[in-house]
């Protein structure tokens, strides 16, 4: 059966999963570029910007094995982009250029309508309005054998978290204060939830954190 997986995802040692303020200019939100210092350095992300060299080590190893075995993705209309209320046309395609680095099915959670629409490299993204556990569904059936990851962003992980619908959740956390912005545990007691940590791994410039959920 296949799992919901928050992977990679990366946070602050104050708890935020992105800065304030996002735009076109702020994709992480203002400060929210130090988050993903970990990833920027390595050979993952390097190549999915069709660039040479990058880091080998141990966050590397991280970053490849969160693309490994992922059939789906589920992502908040915010991931997706800056773009808020009805969508005044269908220019915005994403962050991510004409190839995105997912190469599958994206369900991106929205309350506003908007065809289905097919990029360079198998990445088709769909915009579900229906909710959570439809987007699960839709995702879960488009991954057939493999697992869903689930992007992000804050507030879409906490929606999945509170109705205790994400078997894996994978922080990197960085030695780094935000300050401000989406805090992603804000009033959720993962403990009481039923997650426990089961390892932890120090990677170059990140703690790589693995709870789980209890059966
Ligand atoms: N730290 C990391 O590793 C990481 C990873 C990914 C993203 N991020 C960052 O996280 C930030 C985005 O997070 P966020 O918390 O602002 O937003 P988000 O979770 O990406 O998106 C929230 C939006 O998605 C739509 N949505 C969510 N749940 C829905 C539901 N149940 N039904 C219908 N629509 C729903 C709503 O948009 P509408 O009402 O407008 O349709 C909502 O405002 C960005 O800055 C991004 O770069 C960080």
């Amino acid at each position: 059966m296949s799992k919901l997986r928050v992977l990679s995802f990366a946070i602050s040692i104050d708890g935020y999963g992105a800065g304030p303020d996002q735009d076109l200019n702020h994709p992480l939100g203002v400060g929210g570029p130090e988050l993903m210092e970990w990833f920027f350095q390595t050979r993952v992300w390097r190549s999915m910007h069709g660039q040479a060299g990058g880091e080998t080590g141990t966050d590397n190893a991280m970053a490849e094995k969160a693309f490994t075995g992922i059939g789906a993705w589920i992502l908040g209309r915010n991931m997706f982009g800056p773009v808020r209320g009805p969508w005044p046309d269908e220019s915005w395609k994403g962050w991510w250029g004409d190839e995105p680095p997912y190469h599958t099915q994206v369900f991106v959670l929205t309350h506003h309508t908007r065809p289905s629409f097919a990029m360079a490299g198998g990445t088709t993204f769909h915009f579900v309005t229906e909710g959570i556990y439809r987007a699960l569904e839709l995702a879960t059936t488009a991954a057939g054998a493999r697992d869903v990851r689930l992007g992000g962003g804050v507030a879409t992980i906490q929606q999945y978290l509170r109705e205790r619908l994400v078997d894996e959740l994978h922080l990197a956390i960085r030695p780094v204060l935000l300050g401000s912005g989406e805090h992603l545990l804000k009033d959720i007691d993962l403990r009481a939830l039923g997650y426990e940590c089961v390892k932890h791994v120090a990677g170059e410039r990140a703690m790589h954190v693995f709870l789980r959920k209890r059966a």
